[in-house]
């Protein structure tokens, strides 16, 4: 028994072993599907929406997307919110987790003018969501920064705290009777990495220092809506309100202290920075990653860490602030310093580690280059936050699987039977997981990458007009597990049409 479970584990896909058919996930576990709004809603300067960092690089700069394309229509969502709606009846989820677009509520990102009809669109969508009895789950800030922010300086300027703080009043204010599940921000590391690198906007490239900077300001701005809310709205609204973060799966090339070390040292530089100020025991960032920043700081001849510290006030500030641990999964690697290659800008974050990542050719590669399937994961990852930051709350915010376009998709069927198989695994051993949302409804603007990248359950024709919208073998397998709470690797829908079950 023991052995089978190890094998089926070692395995990812444990095909129809007993040992693993019975398992169901937990009564709290809840079930559902994620978007965001750049990413899905078009309507980019339709009644009066402002221009967000997105509208401007696409713009202004097509040939940093992959292909030139761009979110003004998107899915239409803007347009077609009840379509989307039907859908996640369809599916038979339980949370929907969507992004407020902050320039659709205040066109210039300062809060002396609200938009009326932004305000609307998102009340429409969350009445409709509760009509259905779907519970919304708002992300507050999804990437997409009001473009006159960005002229004063984005997430570089200290000020964001302010501005991020009013807009969020706003957000509580306006849907927090009605929606009582909030996260601050979408992936801190992607959105800094606009100001560390190329790698997304407002692709700022200040490498070393731009990426530091953003990471210390945002996460006062995280730390100050959290406040406010649990000061101001949770006492009468009584909702939950967390940060996400993107976590990979790591582990040692080999069995030396120096890769152990290296796995360590990774994981404070690519999210134990955001995490560990609200966290861990003591605050503030993490220690080995403060050192080695201020040694390579030094040693290059500045007189101060590139990697500017917290007071001890502003630690006491942000310790805590997060009910749970949202957390966003995709790809896996080994790392060590042994694979650290001299390519990297001097300074930069990547420099500063001095790490290298490696992922065999046997692993199966998804559309996206950086995105490997990494065999068991799901179940790695979790095991990282949970060593960590033992017994946290960790609610999975977004996980699926990249493919070309097109509606089959076995490989997708296979990594979410294969995702959530880690997660029962995770459960079996008591790691506090309460929630699984699948990344993505349906295809979408896939930044950088345009729409060459598909992530959807539903697949959406953007030749089509009418964006129409066609649920692919995957949106079967997943209302599946949802309904009979079981990995079922031998189930196969009786038909490719999709129907909404009785009660949704
Ligand atoms: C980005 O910045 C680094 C220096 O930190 C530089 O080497 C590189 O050429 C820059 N890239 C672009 C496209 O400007
Ligand atoms: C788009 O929707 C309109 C209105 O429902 C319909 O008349 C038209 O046939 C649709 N077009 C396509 C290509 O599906």
């Amino acid at each position: 028994m023991k052995l089978a479970v190890l094998l089926c584990s070692a395995l990812a896909v444990c095909h129809g072993a007993e040992v693993k058919q019975s398992r169901k996930f937990p009564n709290y576990f809840v079930f559902g599907v994620g978007t965001a709004a750049y990413q899905i809603e078009g309507a980019w300067n339709e009644d009066g929406k402002g221009e967000n960092i997105w509208d401007y690089l696409t713009h202004t700069n097509p040939s940093a997307i992959v292909d030139q394309s761009n979110g003004d229509i998107a899915c239409d969502s803007y347009h077609n919110y009840k379509r989307d709606i039907e859908m996640l009846r369809e599916l038979g989820v339980s949370v929907y987790r969507f992004s407020v677009s902050w320039s659709r509520i205040l066109p210039e990102g300062l809060s002396y003018y609200i938009n009326e009809a932004g305000i609307t669109y998102y009340n429409n969508l969350i009445d409709e969501l509760l009509k259905y009895n779907i519970q919304p789950m708002i992300t507050i800030y999804h990437w997409d920064l009001p473009q006159r922010l960005q002229e004063l300086g984005g997430f570089m300027n200290p000020l964001i705290a302010d501005w991020f703080e009013d807009y969020a009043r706003i957000v509580f204010k306006t849907f927090g009777d009605r929606v009582k599940f909030f996260a601050t921000f979408n992936e801190p590391s992607e959105i800094c990495s606009g100001y560390g690198s190329l790698g997304k906007a407002p692709m700022l490239n200040e490498t070393g220092f731009g990426d530091y900077l953003c990471a210390r300001n945002l996460l006062l701005a995280h730390a100050k809506a959290y406040h406010l809310y649990n000061d101001e709205f949770r006492p009468t609204q009584g909702g939950v309100i967390g940060f996400i973060l993107a976590v990979s799966s790591t582990e040692p090339l080999t069995d030396s202290e120096e890769d152990k070390f290296a796995v360590e040292l990774y994981s404070q530089a690519t999210w134990g920075i955001y995490t560990d100020p609200i966290y861990s025991k003591e605050g503030g960032f993490p220690k080995e990653l403060v050192e080695r920043v201020a040694a390579k700081s030094a040693a290059q001849g500045y007189s101060r860490s590139r990697l500017p510290d917290f007071s001890e006030e502003e630690k006491a500030f942000i310790l805590g602030t997060s009910d749970f641990f949202g957390v966003n999964h995709y790809s896996g690697s080994y790392v060590s310093q042994t694979l650290y290659t001299s390519q990297h800008a001097i300074p930069s974050a990547l420099d500063d580690i001095e790490m290298g990542t490696y992922a065999p050719d046997e692993w199966l590669q998804s559309a996206s280059s950086w995105f490997q399937l990494m065999p068991n994961s799901v179940h790695i990852f979790l095991k990282l936050i949970n060593a960590r930051y033992p017994g946290v709350r960790i609610y999975i915010t977004e996980n699926g699987w990249s493919s070309r376009e097109g509606i089959v998709d076995e490989d997708r069927v296979n990594y979410y039977r294969s995702a959530l198989e880690g997660v029962l695994d995770a459960l079996d051993e008591g790691i506090n997981v309460h929630g699984y949302l699948a990344w993505s409804l349906m295809d979408n603007f896939e930044w950088m990458a345009g729409y060459s990248e598909r992530f959807g359950l539903y697949e959406v024709d953007f030749n089509d007009p009418n964006r129409t919208r066609t649920p692919r073998k995957s949106a079967f397998i997943y209302k599946n597990i949802m309904k009979t709470r079981m990995v079922d690797h031998d189930y196969e829908p009786e038909s490719y049409v999709m129907t909404i079950d009785e009660g949704h």
